[in-house]
């Protein structure tokens, strides 16, 4: 049986840039890509079907052709969410003849302007990494939108500009780091001025509806159920937990493997299992004890990717629509359009 659908990828804790609400870099060793090439045998024999790379960020890795290049000898979809500072045409290329065959951005804003200065390079690099991606033929590109209190009401402009170009949308929403150790989250006391509260139910209701209503014709990653939940308050609630999803199908739907190899219980909650990627899939069962153990004292997210890896896993026509071999962008076009998603 199928333990995951995808496993998150922190290739380096490095990063090059500071954008105000993240705090996810750390100094932590890092492997090579031999050891990537293992790991994502052992993930593909979870059942895995999809790894999303990043990090902090990816591009001051060294060896990601060669870690893009193992994904594919392993036959695992996956994408690369990078700032893309770093990115050169040369390098771009070397990606894509290695096998790329999807490349996600960050974009809050739809024009470069809109941006606070701590994230306004990053947007510059990912209009242009979309640009160079394009030329070469990539057949995946996507923006992902952190939303918060000021860029909320752009969340549609941005889904029709991106789509009209072929490119995906996917969101998710601002988290602070809710009194948890180790959370890659900024402080609530720093993040206060961009945190939907519940003041902002009637706003986030109406995105919420509006967003819903454009995902069967727009390139839209999310099914319309994550729109739905808008105007019962998890974007500010952040009341989502994936224990829900584990105590139906005895597995949350991924796994955080970290950038030196060892599994940690997602990438908000950096916090050790003592357990390695080289310890699955044998030691399955004893990692979701202890990963259990740990989450229990989460008070909950809302992380979009978490709750369809949820969502996923139940579902026998995963299988029929990951039997395609279609990229990951795909698959949740198809989910987005043509299947209802129930409650969790
Ligand atoms: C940690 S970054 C790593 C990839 C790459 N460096 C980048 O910026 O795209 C991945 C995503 O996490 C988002 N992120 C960082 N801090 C966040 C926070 N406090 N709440 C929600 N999303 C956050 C970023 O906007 C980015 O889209
Ligand atoms: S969001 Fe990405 S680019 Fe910004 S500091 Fe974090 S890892 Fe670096």
């Amino acid at each position: 049986m199928r333990k995951i659908v995808k496993a998150e990828i922190l290739i380096t804790r490095r990063c090059n840039l500071n954008c105000f609400y993240c705090g996810i870099k750390r100094k932590r060793p890092e492997r090579d890509a031999a050891f990537w090439r293992e790991a994502f045998r052992r993930i593909k024999a979870l059942g895995a079907t999809f790894v999303p790379i990043y990090g902090a960020e990816p591009l001051v890795y060294p060896q990601l052709v060669e870690v893009v290049a193992a994904a594919v000898e392993v036959g695992l979809d996956h994408t690369v969410i990078s700032n893309s500072t770093l990115l050169s045409e040369d390098l771009a290329k070397r990606l894509v003849d290695a096998g790329l065959e999807s490349w996600t951005v960050s974009l809050d804003f739809p024009e470069v302007r809109l941006h606070p200065p701590s994230t306004r390079k990053r947007a510059r690099a990912a209009l242009r990494a979309l640009d160079i991606f394009g030329t070469l033929g990539l057949r995946d590109l996507e923006v992902v939108m952190t939303l918060g209190r000021s860029n909320l009401c752009y969340a549609p402009d941005m889904v029709l500009r991106n789509s009209f170009k072929g490119i995906w949308t996917s969101f998710d929403v601002l988290h602070h780091d809710r009194g948890m150790p180790w959370s890659k989250c900024a402080s609530r006391e720093v993040l206060k001025d961009e945190l939907f509260t519940e003041q902002d139910a009637d706003k986030l209701a109406f995105v919420g509806e509006v967003l819903a209503s454009m995902v069967p014709k727009a390139l839209i990653h999310q099914p319309s159920r994550y729109f739905d939940m808008f105007k019962e308050g998890y974007p500010y609630r952040l009341h989502w937990h994936c224990l829900r999803s584990f105590e139906k199908f005895g597995s949350p739907g991924w796994i955080t493997v970290d950038c030196d190899g060892s599994l940690i219980v997602c990438d908000d909650l950096d916090i050790p299992t003592g357990f390695s990627i080289l310890d699955l899939p044998e030691r399955w069962d004893e990692y979701m004890e202890v990963w259990q153990r740990i989450v229990r004292s989460c008070p909950g997210c809302f992380w979009s990717t978490h709750w369809m890896s949820g969502e996923m896993l139940g579902r026998s026509m995963m299988d029929e629509l990951l039997a395609h071999r279609t990229t990951w962008g795909d698959v949740r076009s198809r989910l987005g359009k043509e299947v209802a998603l129930s409650d969790v």
